[in-house]
């Protein structure tokens, strides 16, 4: 086991678009940065990419929607770190854009349920007793304005006419996650919080998207590195509260 009391962060979906950009900013700070992905090819060539000027960058296989994968993941790491500190929801999947919520079927809903909501559950529910351990933790929920109940109600809102109901409900359901999560954990060092990155241009978000991953990685960052008098069980954009 590493004795360091360098940070450890993990964030998941690390190989590609935002969370490689949340993961490279994480550890060009200077935290011990941990690249979950669910290829092991992908994850080790994303290591290396983001590897060099004396950056602690390590790889750990990790399926967020199969919870066997979760429960082996943060095995390894409490055996190799003995420490989490920051733990990342960002893996992410948009399969049903062309859905209305009539057509709706059970299985795509599961499906999205199980990478967007159940696997960063699960992760926090295994992570808390390792930040628990050092009175310190940070937990990042990559979430979307789609999610947002309040835009969704608003027939002025610019996503109103944006389908993908089960990515919204799992990303509505992930925010009530960070709520219920914050509230359980109020009192104690470990802030949980929801953030929109914006639009971003990734392989989900589209070629037309205006941010890049980098900018996209700004806010995420900051809630991944707050100071102890930071906010609990809020849901941002831009560095700003947006409502729920
Ligand atoms: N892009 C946007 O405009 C936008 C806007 C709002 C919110 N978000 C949120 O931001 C997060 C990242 O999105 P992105 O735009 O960076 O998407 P992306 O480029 O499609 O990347 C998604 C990442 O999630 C990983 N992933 C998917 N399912 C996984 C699983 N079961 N286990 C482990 N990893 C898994 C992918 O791994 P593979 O390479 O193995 O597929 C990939 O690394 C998502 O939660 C998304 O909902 C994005």
């Amino acid at each position: 086991m590493q004795s360091s009391k360098k940070r450890v962060a993990l964030v998941t979906g690390a190989n590609r678009g935002i969370g490689f950009a949340v993961a490279s900013l994480l550890a060009r700070k200077g935290l011990t940065v941990i690249i979950g992905a669910r290829d092991e090819k992908n994850g080790l060539d994303a290591q290396k990419r983001m590897s060099g000027n004396g950056r602690d960058v390590h790889f750990t296989l990790l399926d967020v929607a199969d919870p066997t994968s979760i429960i082996a993941a943060i095995g390894r790491i409490d055996g190799l770190f003995g420490r989490l500190d920051v733990l990342v929801n960002n893996a992410g999947i948009l399969i049903d854009s062309e859905t209305g919520i009539l057509e709706l079927s059970l299985g795509l809903l599961q499906n999205t349920l199980k990478t967007n909501t159940f696997g960063p559950l699960l992760l926090s529910q295994g992570c808390v007793p390792l930040m628990q351990k050092h009175d310190y933790g940070r937990i990042v929920n990559i979430s979307s304005t789609l999610g947002s109940l309040t835009e969704i109600v608003n027939p002025d809102s610019p996503y109103h006419d944006q389908h993908s109901p089960a990515y919204r409900l799992s990303k509505t359901m992930l925010n009530a996650i960070t709520a219920l999560l914050a509230k359980e954990l109020h009192g104690t060092n470990i802030l949980v919080n929801s953030v929109c990155p914006g639009w971003v241009r990734t392989d989900l978000g589209g070629p037309r998207a205006p941010l890049l991953p980098e900018q996209a990685a700004e806010t995420p960052v900051w809630l991944a590195t707050l100071p102890d008098d930071g906010p609990t069980g809020g849901f941002f954009r831009e560095h700003q509260p947006i409502p729920w």
